[in-house]
């Protein structure tokens, strides 16, 4: 099938891809390598471009027809959001909706969505299933809800059907050990925690320790990024046989606090860094933890990394091997890419 992947050279995307890549679709991946890499794009070929760029968009859309859109390109990071709301509103919704244009004029009438766990805020149950009112309390999350809602208008009005994933934390790095999380400033636990063990940073901050949660520290239910990858594979399939038009969660059901995190780390590594307590970071719920049975139910996903430890140890080894295994990825001929106007 033809495949048409913004963000596809980013962390989840990549991912993402060398599944698409393996079952042999033909994937055209645009990207304006902002967060992503080209090294990191192992099948199809790689645009750059921006999603602003109506001109290019709208091009490369009626050049490559595809079949179905996968919408990774976004801005993720939820402290930034509250920082800096204007750019989440742009790049999350304004090119969004480029686009979602640029499919209405080549025909395009699949699409496959990145939400978050973020639409929901501060959950009134957990784990949280899709039913509850979404309430989000950073602007990262309401970039995302309205992103669902501009979908669900359009399911409606047109011949238009979508699936949103609603991603809990994503962590950890390709089984295989070929690719994996390479931001310049990464702010995500896992990642950040890794660095000090390698001693890259020197300390790691605890953000809130008087939270309503067992320890005082925030529950996250972290996903392997391989089965996040098989999310992605099923949801597609099952949005191709049934054209059916649905929002499930992506997560475990299992929480772990930042300190289960760290402790987790430790043992990983068997490397012992300092940690101190902090204040709290600007947007965070204490508890998200996923409610991912729709998903299972309809589109027969199952995850086969459910583990902690072996999650950080997928991460563990990437921070290892990164440098070696880029140059080698880097040094490969490429394919075809095209620079925006
Ligand atoms: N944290 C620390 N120290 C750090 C980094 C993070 O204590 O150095 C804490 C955060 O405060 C939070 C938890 O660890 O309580 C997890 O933080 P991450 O930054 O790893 O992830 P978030 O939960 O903030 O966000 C991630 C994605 C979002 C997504 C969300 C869904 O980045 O896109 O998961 O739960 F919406």
């Amino acid at each position: 099938m033809k495949i048409f992947v913004t963000g596809g050279a980013g962390y989840i995307g990549s991912h993402v891809i060398k599944e698409l890549g393996r079952e042999g679709h033909d994937l055209l991946v645009f990207d304006n390598l902002s967060t992503g890499h080209e090294w990191a794009v192992l099948y199809g070929k790689l645009i750059t471009g921006d999603l602003s760029d109506k001109l290019l968009l709208n091009e490369v859309m009626k050049e490559f027809r595809p079949e179905a859109v996968i919408h990774f390109a976004a801005s993720i990071q939820v402290e930034e959001s509250v920082r800096e709301p204007m750019l989440y509103y742009k790049n999350n919704i304004n090119n969004t909706l480029n686009l979602l244009e640029a499919m209405r004029a080549a025909e395009v009438k699949n699409f496959l969505y990145s939400s978050s766990a973020a639409v929901y805020g501060i959950p009134v149950k957990v784990p949280v299933d899709e039913t509850v009112e979404l309430r989000p309390i950073n602007p990262y999350g309401t970039t995302k809800e309205v992103g669902e809602s501009i979908l669900r208008d359009m399911s409606v009005a047109h011949d238009f059907h979508y699936i949103a994933l609603r991603y809990f934390n994503v962590a950890g790095a390709d089984v295989q050990g070929r690719i994996g999380q390479a931001y310049s400033k990464p702010t995500h636990l896992i990642t950040r925690a890794l660095k000090c063990a390698k001693g890259e940073a020197k300390k790691l901050s605890i953000y809130g320790t008087d939270y309503p949660t067992t320890d005082g520290t925030c529950v996250r239910d972290y996903i392997h990024i391989d089965d996040i990858a098989s999310a992605h594979v099923q949801a597609l399939a099952y949005l191709m046989d049934t054209g059916e038009s649905d929002v499930m969660n992506c997560g475990y059901g299992h929480g772990f606090s930042v300190r289960d995190v760290v402790s987790a780390v430790k043992k990983v590594t068997a490397i012992n860094f300092p940690v101190e307590e902090a204040e709290r970071r600007a947007g965070d719920p204490p508890v998200i933890v996923a409610d991912s049975g729709k998903l299972k139910a309809k589109t027969g996903w199952e995850p086969r990394h459910n583990d902690l430890e072996f999650i950080i140890r997928t991460a563990w080894e990437w921070e290892l091997n990164s440098v070696r295994k880029i140059k080698v990825l880097s040094s490969k001929a490429r394919t075809v890419i095209r620079n925006g106007h």
